[in-house]
């Protein structure tokens, strides 16, 4: 169902940024140079009010996906189909190509940790995980995608590495991967593995979209602050990525200290130009590939 899904989406949208509430006015009235934007879901999710009239003018002339904070899908605790029946309806009106969260847990007997919290890479996890990812694919009828988050500590009963886990739930859900490649570094660093296992253990097929941030660097330990510019090491590992999976829709997430729209614009102008190098005989502007083995 999914794949169905799929081929009928154009997947590869260029270039976007996460749309945060300073440049909602600036986005209308300028109409920046930014392929597509990607929107917290939880930020929109009250019908009227100010957020939806900003991203009901802002979707008439830009793709918007949607990435969400509190699904919550490896948490023991039911699904909140309360939570679910919101989503469907701003899904429904925003009719994004795919929606996102994060492979992760934040809550547990109903109390919320509003923290993205790891799992063990376990057997039991992916059973857990896999019926969970295919219940909410198939109430939300689209595309799912889940982003592999960054980690500061790590489970003695995990039996196989993180990109393991996440090959094995992708095969055995349907859904998709958003790959952080920021949260790969900062992960890298925190369990001193190298992020190049991590990119290159990953299906090529399953890779729908691309997630490029800052993280404050404390030395011993790095902690994923999203208040920094993408620094050279990601950038790097972005050009290893992009060279694996091929064209993928690549955003820049800015969560605190959010600069002027045109700084960020000026960033994403740095992935615009990895891609041109990598796929040098391939516009941006006029993408005309799928990532590999999504579409025939
Ligand atoms: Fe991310």
């Amino acid at each position: 169902m999914t794949l169905d899904m799929l081929q009928q989406t154009n997947n590869f949208l260029g270039f976007g940024l996460g749309l945060r509430t300073q440049h909602f006015q600036e986005v209308i009235t300028n109409q920046p140079n930014i392929d597509w934007f990607e929107i917290l879901s939880e930020n929109f999710m009250v019908a009227g009010g100010k957020p939806r009239y900003y991203l009901d003018r802002i979707k008439e002339r830009y793709p918007i996906v949607m990435h969400g904070v509190s699904l919550s899908i490896g948490s023991t605790d039911p699904l909140d189909w309360n939570y679910l029946k919101q989503l469907k309806t701003l899904i429904n009106h925003v009719d994004p190509p795919w929606f996102s969260d994060h492979l992760c847990w934040t809550s547990f007997k109903q109390i919320n940790s509003h923290d993205l919290l790891p799992l063990p890479y376990t057997d039991e996890a992916i059973k857990h995980l896999s019926e969970r990812i295919r219940i909410v694919q198939d109430f939300i009828g689209k595309p799912m995608l889940l982003e592999n988050v960054s980690s500061y500590l790590s489970f003695k009963d995990s039996e196989m590495t993180e990109w393991e886990f996440l090959n094995t739930i992708r095969r055995e859900s349907g859904c998709f991967i958003l790959f952080d490649v920021n949260n790969i570094y900062v992960s890298s660093r925190n369990h001193d593995f190298d992020p190049m296992d991590y990119i290159n253990g990953i299906d090529v097929d399953s890779v729908l979209q691309i997630h490029l941030a800052g993280h404050h660097d404390f030395g011993s330990h790095i902690i994923d602050t999203h208040d920094h510019d993408v620094c050279d090491s990601v950038w790097e590992l972005y050009e290893r990525t992009l060279r694996r999976f091929g064209p993928v829709s690549t955003m820049i997430e800015r969560d605190d200290n959010i600069p002027e729209l045109n700084e960020l614009i000026s960033e994403l102008d740095q992935a615009r130009n990895i891609y041109r190098n990598v796929f040098s005989n391939l516009s941006s502007e006029n993408p005309t590939t799928k990532p590999a083995g999504l579409i025939e």
